[in-house]
């Protein structure tokens, strides 16, 4: 019997994979034997992972709400062959004010990228799984930020409960033709978008840190692995769900 964990002959489209969560998720899917379609704007990045990756991979450079962009990544994908869905983990959290003192330009540029972008790709590889007939997945990234009120960063919480809602809608639509969307709701992970936060707040990582049962904060290991979990067919069965994935903060109160 073949390995439910592999992804052998399956190609996935990664978008935000040239640093953090996202890169480390293209090469979990290339351990496994899956093609990956690497997505994001730093080109020179993209490249460089897309030759250290062991299995196929192709590089698309360019914003993930631009529908040409969105285009340009399914074709690689289908040239790479095997297209199996999409880990729409592009995301932003780059300002820190109370939502009175935010401006509606903040709100445009994070709804932009987190929500819109992860609709622009649900759209285009839903469409797409569709008509191949072949079953599928898509994978988005959530966070704890979507299930509890964070003060400050209001724009990403709006967008990530968003994110959720979305997928439970599609989960619901794309069911019918066995695409699988699920949503992931990581707690804090190491990346550049934490420690910008934390570095901005300094307070942040102790109080982040001292509300954890497990008293740390999370790897990008620990992010990527319940993601790629999700793509395979270990997780046949699981639709329109919200992973959290925080070491237990969540369950702390
Ligand atoms: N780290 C955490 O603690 C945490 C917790 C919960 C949820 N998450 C979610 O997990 C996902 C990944 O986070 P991360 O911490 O790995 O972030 P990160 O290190 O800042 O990486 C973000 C990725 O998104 C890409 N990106 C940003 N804007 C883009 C755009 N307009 N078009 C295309 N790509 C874009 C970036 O690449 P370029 O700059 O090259 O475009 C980069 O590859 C995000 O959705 C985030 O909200 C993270």
């Amino acid at each position: 019997m073949s390995d439910p964990f592999r992804l052998d002959g399956r190609t996935v489209i990664v978008t935000g994979a040239s640093r953090g969560i996202g890169a480390e998720v293209a090469h979990a899917i290339s351990a496994r034997g899956g093609g990956v379609v690497l997505v994001a704007r730093s080109a020179d990045a993209l490249a460089e992972l897309s030759a250290a990756l062991p299995g196929p991979s192709a590089a698309v450079a360019g914003d993930v709400a631009d529908t040409e962009v969105v285009g340009e990544a399914v074709a690689a994908g289908e040239a790479l062959g095997g297209l199996w869905g999409v880990v729409n983990n592009a995301g932003i959290n780059p300002f820190y004010h109370p939502v009175t003192e935010t401006p509606l330009s903040e709100w445009d540029e994070v709804l932009r990228v987190n929500l819109l972008g992860t609709a622009a790709f649900s759209r285009a590889v839903g469409r797409f799984l569709a008509e191949a007939g072949t079953g599928g997945r898509i994978v988005n990234l959530s966070s704890v930020a979507g299930l509890t009120g964070l003060p400050n960063i209001g724009p990403y919480n709006a967008s990530k409960a968003a994110i959720d809602a979305l997928t439970r809608t599609l989960a619901v639509e794309l069911g019918p033709v066995g695409v699988l969307c699920n949503s992931v709701a990581p707690g804090t992970i190491a990346t550049e978008m934490v420690e910008g936060l934390m570095t901005a707040n300094p307070v942040l990582k102790e109080r982040l840190v001292s509300k954890s049962p497990l008293g740390r904060i999370g790897t990008v290991a620990e992010a990527a692995l319940p993601i790629v979990f999700l793509l395979t067919d270990a997780a046949s069965f699981i639709t329109g769900q919200t992973l959290v994935v925080d070491g237990g903060r969540l369950a702390a109160g």
